[in-house]
């Protein structure tokens, strides 16, 4: 099949890996890529966020299926034009991505369709968020309508700290005041053909950047899968409860969502609650669940594109289990320092059962080397915050996390921050 991939990230890199292994010969081409995924397939220097930019291309070079990555493409309204003219995509239509492009949006679907979340009120000036945060009381959720790049929550027992993001972000719109859930998050993700639903196999993120779940939020600093700690009955659970009426309730209101419905869930002891949708893979959780993915990919990505998700069995995956670990460059979240070195690629994938996908790299030319004194031939540089995710497989998790850090440690990028914990507690 001739597919075309937008998106620069780990996740698009553990996408294509995962296409490739199936053996077929698919035609692959990504845009715009990074560095590793150059060197897996094509590339194409070719905005995601340009609808005309995309379609035009898909179009005149008849690909098959498009596969939309990110969000920002969804948002923008990418799977639209392109479905205008018959293309396949794998990916919602702007106006079901609103699940994840508008908290309020996908408020109102989840009480439409009767899905369990937090108590939550929009709140458009100061006086009416402390109004709701002194009913809901501490500890205090605070959220941004709109896309915010993982710094539109607060979570925090600070009454002025919470009041302090609210009056930020009520610049922007209104905001979201929550109930706070306690417990395990969980990210389930489930094919949509806009009707239909398959699941894949749990996975959990570790949203923090420092070890012990302290410092500030990121968009994630690794993942492991599967989660030995839920009951059988959890993935049924969310596919009865929660992920087919929201798609069904998505499909009556004339706007299906086909593509990638992640739910983002916490287990409180009352019982399975949706913190957020998010209308596309996450990342890093995509580079464990898909690495135990055994069901070729392409055959799920197309049959939801295509609205045949009925006619396929439910995936399959490994027993063995998956860890990965993300390199962030100094700086990161805040105000990442790029541009610098990324050496050891080579002797990390040495390791048995790793693989290093690629999410903010480049080869600089040599005159923009900016570590000079330390440049060496491979001109492989960090372009942003999130650089690396380092992926081992293994037979339990003390395997698997032996692996991975084995590889970390032989990757080098002066100033870079990773965690040392992810799934130690598993
Ligand atoms: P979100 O951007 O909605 O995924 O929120 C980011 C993070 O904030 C989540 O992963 C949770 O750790 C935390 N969070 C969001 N909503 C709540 C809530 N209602 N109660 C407790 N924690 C929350
Ligand atoms: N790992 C969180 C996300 O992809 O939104």
């Amino acid at each position: 099949m001739k597919i075309l991939v937008l998106g620069s990230g780990a996740r698009e890199h553990a996408i294509i890996t995962s296409l490739l292994s199936e053996g077929a010969s698919h035609e692959i081409v990504a845009a715009p890529g990074n560095a590793g995924i150059a060197r897996a397939v094509r590339t194409v220097d070719l905005e995601p966020t340009d609808p005309i930019a995309v379609t035009e291309y898909a179009v005149e070079n008849g690909f098959e299926l498009v596969v939309v990555g990110p969000e920002a493409p969804l948002i923008a309204g990418v799977a639209d034009p392109l479905r205008e003219r018959g293309i396949p995509v794998f990916g919602p239509s702007k106006a079901a991505a609103a699940l994840e492009g508008s908290k309020t949006f996908a408020k109102r679907i989840m009480e439409a369709a009767d899905v369990p979340t937090g108590r939550a009120e929009l709140a458009g000036t100061i006086a009416e968020v402390e109004k709701t945060i002194d009913e809901f009381g501490s500890p205090y959720v605070i959220k941004a309508d709109g896309l915010a790049a993982g710094k539109g929550v607060i979570v925090t027992p600070d009454r002025a700290a919470a009041v302090a993001h609210a009056a930020y972000w009520l610049e922007h719109g209104p905001v979201l005041v929550e109930e706070f859930l306690s417990g395990p998050e969980v990210s389930l993700f489930l094919f949509s053909d806009g009707h239909d639903v398959l699941p894949l196999t749990p996975a959990q993120d570790f949203k923090r950047l420092e070890d012990g779940d302290l410092g500030p939020n990121t968009g994630g600093m690794g993942a492991y899968s599967p989660l030995p700690w839920l009951p059988e009955s959890f993935v049924d659970e969310v596919i009865e409860t929660i992920a087919l009426p929201t798609v069904r309730r998505l499909e009556k209101e004339g706007t299906p969502f086909i593509g990638l419905l992640y739910c983002g869930l916490i287990v409180t002891p009352r019982g399975i609650r949706v913190i957020e949708f998010n209308a596309r893979f996450g990342d890093p959780e995509t580079q464990v669940v898909l690495a135990r993915l055994v069901t070729p990919l392409s055959s799920l990505l197309l049959a939801s594109a295509n609205g045949t998700l009925s006619t396929l069995p439910r995936p399959e995956f490994a027993l063995d289990v998956a860890v990965t670990v993300v390199i962030a460059s100094e700086g990161y979240p805040e105000k990442s320092i790029t541009g610098r070195q990324i050496t050891g690629i080579e002797a990390a994938e040495a390791v048995a059962e790793v693989t290093v996908l690629h999410a903010a790299t480049e080869i600089a030319p040599l005159t923009d080397a900016v570590d000079a004194g330390t440049w060496t031939s491979t001109g492989l540089v960090a372009t942003g915050g999130r650089v690396l995710s380092v992926v081992a497989l293994g037979s339990d998790f003390a395997e698997a996390r032996a692996r991975v850090y084995e590889a970390v440690d032989k990757i080098g990028l002066a100033g870079s921050q990773h965690r040392t914990d992810i799934a130690a507690a598993v």
